[in-house]
């Protein structure tokens, strides 16, 4: 029987590189003959990410709800798991995800103050004990960061979207929920210090990936 798929996320605040860095775990998976599926969320199927566009829009002026937000976020989520990671990893790909349910909990939970229980009930009626296998926590000072986003707006990046144009204590609230998940899960959550050279980054990413996989393969 074929052996199901490893389903790994990358997160962290804006600016830290995981989209960077996406594209430098899924070659190195792909160079120990692993086959990958990468994916974003929120989004990573047409209707999730119709979905994505409502989250991010900054065109409307009415307030988003802060329950409508995590309903929306975990409304993708579903369509996400349903049409594209369940049978990604039933079929033995691994899928490699950028950002998943901790970044409700750092966002949504640390950011917007949504109760961690309330995130959890969620959890469990999308998911139904579906979680990563292993979670690259990209982390570093929230202002550091924040540089290098203006940096890629600088160099003709999108706009700053709904979340992108929330300040330095919200950042830094995420940020804390982040690493109080990493703390509470150190198995499953690998903290990489982000602050750093790009090739010290992959070093680590690399480090910790041939570390973790080893008895998978
Ligand atoms: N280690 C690094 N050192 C310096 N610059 C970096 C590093 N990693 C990424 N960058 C640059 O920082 C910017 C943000 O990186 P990236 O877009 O990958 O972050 P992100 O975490 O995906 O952000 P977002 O949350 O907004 O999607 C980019 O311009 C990228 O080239
Ligand atoms: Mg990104």
């Amino acid at each position: 029987m074929q052996q199901r798929g490893r389903f790994i996320t990358l997160e962290g605040g804006e600016g830290v590189g995981k989209s960077t860095n996406l594209e430098w775990v899924a070659d190195w998976l792909t160079s120990q003959g692993i086959e990958v599926v990468r994916t974003r969320e929120p989004g990573g199927t047409p209707r999730a990410e119709a979905i994505r566009e409502l989250l991010l829009s900054t065109e409307c002026d009415e307030p988003l709800d802060g329950d409508t937000e995590l309903l929306l976020v975990f409304a993708a989520r579903a369509q996400h798991l349903a049409q594209r990671i369940r049978p990604a990893l039933e079929r033995g790909a691994w899928v490699l995800c950028d950002r998943f349910t901790d970044a409700t909990y750092a966002y949504q939970g640390g950011g917007r103050g949504i109760d961690a229980s309330r995130i959890g009930e969620l959890e469990r009626f999308v998911q139904c004990g579906l979680e990563p296998d292993l979670t690259l926590l990209l982390d570093m000072p929230v202002e550091a960061a924040q540089r290098r986003l203006q940096g890629r707006l600088a160099a003709g990046g999108q706009s700053r979207d709904r979340f992108e144009r929330e300040h330095l204590a919200f950042f830094e609230a995420v940020r804390q929920a982040y690493l109080a998940r990493a703390a509470a899960a150190p198995r499953r959550v690998a903290v990489i210090n982000a602050d750093a050279p790009l090739a010290n980054v992959q070093a680590q990413l690399t480090a910790c990936l041939d570390e973790r996989t080893r008895a998978w393969r």
